[in-house]
């Protein structure tokens, strides 16, 4: 295409700062995300570190992994922490009723997912039982993990080994509430957050405990608006939104094999999430003009048909480019409404769904969605720099859904990041960024792109999609203008 999309740069003055924690990920007891994937068990041959994986700790601080959170999903809402605490012989097991009936022995519990947020620099999000769970439960883990002095719970908490209080900032209340957390109504919902909420204590521990509500599927704004108007705001730290990127939930689609037609229907799906965000906010706004609580995003990514003879319940898929273009457009919307979105988890973080790393016993890969993440962590507590522009089209069989992506910031060091993506599988987009105003003289880039759609990292070839220097720019008075390929994500760097 000849055409040239010319991009303005808006002033920053009031923009706001991109909360690293958009940059966050989501571990669930699903599959092999925790057993088999983070955990093999202080026994295994596979280096680890109390029974984590090294490799994995290595490459998740590389990514700059801001936040975890655990343990789940709708596991969350059927897990009883003190299952999982204490000698690993004398913990019960139960059935993973949720994903896959599988027994679960207890063996990662509350002791093993916080040292492994230190050992990871991440913080953790907490996912509380309300489904099926009580008050006092969630009460008794906050004291547990939570409280420096003398009490039952930070008795126990010594006994079993630890004896400095966690201090963990982000507890969820409840998850899928309209769902699997208990198929409540959001009137219903809104009473039984506040009620959790009002016995939660962060024991003057973390610096202002951060609870987040269990958020909307996808467009249900009433949802929103339901607890927005019935949360007493200073109850209320974050709203959740969930959103995957789905063709049909009856018909998902395989995760390699796909056509042009399935691409851009994924991507139209993930696209969407422009929208919610929008209008989430537009609601939140309504009852939080000086946007005070949160949103949070903590489940998003595409979701297809589980690989061939892989358990049904353990949603495992390969990652292929199409998750990385998916992956650098999120992100960009992320960025974008900074100002309302301050954070947000990938789902899921090792083996599930839209996984950043894949095992296969001692092997361990990185995707190409890792490696969209790592190139865009230059955006993580930089400051936003809002944008104009419009997008010209990917146009498939007479649909349209706009081509290029693009977000702006600058970082503590003065240094300019510039993420974009095009979207378009077949065509190339030419942009022209008026960049006179953002101060930087030099640019360079880095990019990720594949010959086909349809390529993967494989636990033998584990490099073929990885970032390299990007040259089809040019740099011209206060201009820049670049081609950018199609299906590729690119970050350039000025200073
Ligand atoms: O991420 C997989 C599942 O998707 C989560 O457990 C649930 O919250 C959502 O429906």
């Amino acid at each position: 295409q000849n055409q040239v999309t010319s991009v303005a740069i808006k002033n920053s003055n009031d923009a706001p700062t991109i909360s690293k924690h958009i940059y966050g990920h989501f571990a669930e007891h699903l599959g092999h995300c925790i057993y088999g994937g983070f955990f093999v068990g202080d026994t295994s041959k596979i280096p680890n570190t109390n029974g984590v994986r090294n490799d994995i700790v290595k490459a998740l601080k590389e990514l700059k992994i801001p936040n975890l959170r655990w343990p789940g999903g709708c596991f969350a809402d059927t897990y009883h922490w003190k299952d999982g605490i204490g000698p690993k012989e004398n913990r019960p097991t139960i059935v993973n009723q949720w994903w896959g009936g599988v027994t679960e022995d207890n063996s990662f519990g509350t002791h093993d997912f916080l040292n492994m947020c230190e050992l990871l620099g991440a913080e953790p999000y907490l996912s509380g039982n309300v489904g099926s769970g009580t008050v006092q439960e969630l009460a008794d883990w906050m004291q547990y993990t939570n409280f420096g002095g003398k009490s039952p719970m930070s008795d126990l908490r010594r006994k079993n080994g630890r004896t400095e209080p966690w201090k963990v900032k982000y507890w969820g209340i409840g998850n899928e509430a309209w769902g699997c957390g208990g198929n409540m109504t959001a009137d219903y919902y809104a009473n039984e957050y506040r009620k959790f909420a009002t016995f939660m204590s962060d024991w003057n521990n973390t610096g202002g405990l951060i609870k987040i509500a269990s958020g909307a599927n996808s467009s249900d704004y009433n949802w929103t608006e339901t607890l927005m108007k019935n949360i007493p705001l200073n109850m209320l730290g974050g709203v959740g939104v969930h959103h995957y990127a789905v063709i049909d939930w009856n018909k998902k689609g395989a995760d390699v094999a796909f056509t042009e037609k399935e691409y851009f229907l994924t991507m139209q799906s993930a696209l969407k999430m422009e929208e919610l965000v929008t209008k989430h906010a537009a609601v939140m706004d309504k009852y939080d003009p000086e946007k005070k609580v949160a949103m949070i995003v903590d489940e998003w990514g595409a979701w297809y048909d589980v690989q061939k003879g892989t358990n049904p319940g353990f949603l495992y898929q390969q990652n292929t480019m199409r998750d990385a273009v998916l992956a650098g457009a999120t992100l960009n919307i992320f960025n974008n409404h900074a100002d309302r979105v301050k954070m947000a988890n990938l789902a899921q973080c090792v083996n599930v769904l839209q996984a950043v790393i894949l095992t296969d016993k001692a092997k361990m890969i990185t995707t190409p969605t890792y490696h969209v993440m790592k190139m865009y962590s230059v955006h993580q507590d930089a400051k936003l720099i809002p944008i104009e522009f419009t997008s010209p089209l990917y146009i498939f069989n007479g649909q349209t859904i706009p081509a290029v992506s693009m977000s702006v910031s600058k970082d503590q060091k003065g240094l300019i990041h510039i993420s974009l993506v095009n979207i378009d599988a077949v065509n190339k987009n030419k942009i022209e960024i008026d960049t006179a105003s953002l101060g930087a003289q030099k640019y360079t880039a880095s990019i990720i792109t594949a010959s086909k759609l349809q390529e993967y990292n494989s636990f033998e070839n584990p490099d073929k999609i990885v970032p390299v220097a990007f040259k089809g720019f040019e740099n011209k008075k206060g201009k820049l203008e670049i081609t950018i390929p199609p299906f590729s994500v690119l970050v350039l760097e000025g200073k």
